[in-house]
């Protein structure tokens, strides 16, 4: 089975918890790609470089989550060079044997637009600041300045900028607990997989 569940969204907006939750429950592979950007700034040095020669090592450095990985992940990501040499490894996780949700910013607009299923989740930055901010620590209207600033360059980068892709799902987590954003999450990614195998056992 080939079955692509494309997960985007701003920073901090659930993406991480939906993606995982939904991954163990299908029995998919799950990729978080903004680590891999994440992994690419926390390297230093060029950044291009970085992206092409990145092992799977890099993955597992433990100061990937702070908010400074978190900017120079976002500098890093607005280099078309540095985007497309992390394009490929991305395609063949997205469409592998089995299965895949992957989760970032440009899944289902660039990545995987072909994708079965495209979730855009986000929520009101001072809600996401609060959820990052517990995660953290620190001063939280400093969290609120980072995520504010990372959106901005997100969504205003030329290449592959953050924004919904025109058939995603939008979940606002704004006023959702986690179950309930889980719930919405799983139940489009049920009904897909059971379209899918309706139609493959019509005659
Ligand atoms: O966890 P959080 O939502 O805060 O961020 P992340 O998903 O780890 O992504 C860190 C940064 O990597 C983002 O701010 C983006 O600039 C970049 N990124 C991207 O450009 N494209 C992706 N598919 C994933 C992340």
């Amino acid at each position: 089975m080939i079955f692509t569940v494309a997960i985007d969204g701003p920073a901090a907006a659930g993406k991480g918890t939906l993606s995982r939750a939904v991954a163990d429950r299908f029995g998919l592979a799950h990729l978080d790609t903004g680590l891999l950007y994440r992994a690419v700034g926390a390297r230093g040095g060029d950044p291009v470089a970085a992206a092409r020669d990145l092992t799977p090592q890099d993955l597992l450095r433990d100061d990937l989550r702070t908010l400074e990985a978190g900017q120079a992940a976002s500098r890093a990501a607005a280099i078309p060079e540095v985007r497309a040499a992390l394009v490929d490894f991305q395609r063949r996780f997205a469409r592998a044997e089995g299965g895949a949700v992957l989760d970032g910013r440009d899944i289902g607009t660039v990545i995987c637009p072909e994708a079965e299923v495209k979730l855009y989740v986000t929520a009101s930055p001072e809600v996401r600041a609060h959820r990052r901010w517990l995660e953290v620590g620190g001063d939280e209207a400093r969290v609120l300045a980072e995520v504010l600033e990372r959106d901005a360059r997100d969504m205003g980068r030329a290449d592959a900028p953050l924004k919904p892709a025109p058939d995603a799902v939008l979940i606002d987590t704004s006023a959702l607990t986690v179950d309930a954003a889980l719930a919405a999450a799983l139940s489009v990614v049920a009904a897909r997989l059971q379209d899918g195998s309706d139609r493959s056992e019509s005659p």
